[in-house]
């Protein structure tokens, strides 16, 4: 048994708990690095005692200069939890009474539980969080635009069922990965509004009896208000899934991204070379250069759908209000959040620095008969049936599969045999360039389209000078 000396619960219970159980219950190991976080909701409450009358002045300012000072010594490592310390409330009551004494650090924690603290602390972390990923995906969605930019006019293959289908921009191409980085920031803008209230002032469960102003406790920790339920404010993690949701979206548009560099990275493909600084060598192999940060991306997107499923899967059954299984809620965000945060700068890197190799993008660009949909809309605007249009392109493409032809090399005899409104000057369409320039409805690969894209990206990722 060990002692139950650094417990803020032992005074009921005879001696210490089972080293088994203190083993198990520990939670300090991962949740310290809450620790900033929760010295400002401690600065906080020991306001809103004040306010209701519970501390001087003389001691509010007292315990916020000693509180301080714990946040001194805990960013400089000379106040650390101890294996003895259950959490991070406990070890940071354990520094507070060190530097305050027992009299008045013991004060402290009137009117709150363990229950609103954490649940109001994961939210100001992940705020934190959620901005630093922010940023970093707005640096890739800026990078995007900037090799998007640097490539205007470059035409490459476009491709369904990974078969060429119709010729595209790079520059549109590298815009469509853009467009759901966005959306990823849309995501967390959107949480933000939910995860910006306070719990703090719900107590255990059912809210506190010292008329405590949780309004206060809110806009001292810069949040825009307390939630509106002490109970679904206590047991609720909806908002920590929420976020693991959004992080693992956000793995999942860098891993898609990251199987098309990996492809292209091939002999075969041949579509780019990456720098360099950002891929690895073989030990065995002395000619190899391999697109690790890609395969890394594509890899970590697994290990973030696990932490955003085990967690959900940790909230499916439980009854209201708090239960200690909520403890689990932590590890997979800051899983998430240390993967993010270490994936990120090194993927922005890769894509900044990879070469295109332009000749052979566009020469493969009209491969594979994609310029098949500008003759069968040619047709169209001829007034044929698009159903009739469709299978004269099909004959003309089996034509050419059977000649070893491309599409413009029929000859003129043979385009007539095949539908009389095969007239010579189809091959008017049948180049990349005029297939691209076509395509300028709204969201389309033409360039027009492509810059107006450009200029609505750089409003939400401007460029930064090098
Ligand atoms: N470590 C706990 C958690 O992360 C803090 C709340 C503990 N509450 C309690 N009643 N034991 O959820």
């Amino acid at each position: 048994m060990s002692e139950n000396a650094n417990s803020l619960w032992g005074s009921r219970f005879d001696g210490g708990p089972a080293d088994s159980l203190a083993a198990l219950s520990r939670s300090v190991h991962f949740d310290w690095r809450l620790a900033k976080y929760d010295i400002a909701g401690t600065r906080a409450h020991i306001r809103a005692l004040h306010v209701a009358g519970y501390l001087t002045v003389a001691e509010v300012e007292k315990l916020d200069r000693d509180l301080l000072e714990l946040l001194r010594r805990v960013e400089d490592g000379s106040f650390q939890a101890k294996v003895t310390d259950e959490d991070v409330h406990s070890a940071l009551e354990r520094g507070l009474i060190e530097i305050t004494g027992v009299e008045l650090g013991g004060k402290v924690r009137a009117g709150r539980s363990r229950n609103d603290q954490i649940a109001t602390l994961i939210r100001t972390y992940l705020l934190d969080q959620a901005n630093a990923i922010a940023q970093l995906v707005i640096q890739l969605i800026e990078v995007l635009v900037n090799r998007a930019e640097e490539h205007l006019g470059v035409a490459m293959p476009g491709r369904t069922h990974f078969q060429h289908a119709q010729p595209v921009l790079l520059s549109h191409h590298l815009l469509a990965h853009a467009w759901p980085l966005v959306r990823d920031l849309e995501r967390l803008n959107d949480w933000t509004k939910r995860a910006s209230l306070s719990p703090y002032g719900a107590g255990a469960l059912a809210g506190n009896t010292l008329g405590l102003d949780p309004s206060l406790v809110a806009r001292e920790l810069g949040l825009a208000g307390p939630t509106q339920n002490s109970i679904d404010a206590t047991a609720s993690r909806d908002v920590v899934a929420e976020f693991a949701f959004i992080a693992s979206l956000i793995g999942i548009n860098l891993s898609r991204f990251s199987e098309e560099i990996i492809i292209w990275a091939s002999a075969e493909f041949d579509y780019i070379k990456l720098s360099d600084s950002y891929s690895t060598g073989s030990s065995i192999m002395p000619q190899k250069k391999n697109p690790d940060i890609a395969e890394l991306a594509r890899g970590k997107s697994g290990r973030l759908i696990g932490d955003l499923t085990g967690l959900l899967v940790t909230l499916k059954g439980l009854p209201l209000a708090y239960n200690r299984d909520l403890q689990e809620d932590k590890e997979p965000v800051f899983d998430m959040v240390d993967t993010l945060l270490v994936l990120l700068p090194a993927f922005n890197g890769m894509v900044a620095t990879m070469q295109f190799n332009k000749n052979r993008l566009e020469a493969l660009a009209p491969a594979g008969f994609s310029l098949a949909t500008d003759i069968a809309e040619w047709l169209v605007k001829k007034k044929i049936p698009f159903r009739d249009a469709h299978e004269i392109t099909g004959k003309m493409v089996a034509f050419c599969e059977q000649h070893g032809l491309e599409l413009h090399e029929v000859a003129d005899a043979d385009m007539a045999a095949i539908s009389q409104h095969l007239t010579p000057d189809v091959r008017d369409v049948l180049t990349v360039g005029g297939s691209i320039k076509a395509r300028a409805g709204a969201g389309g690969t033409a360039l027009p389209r492509v810059l107006e894209q450009i200029a609505a990206l750089r409003k939400i990722a401007p460029k930064r000078e090098a």
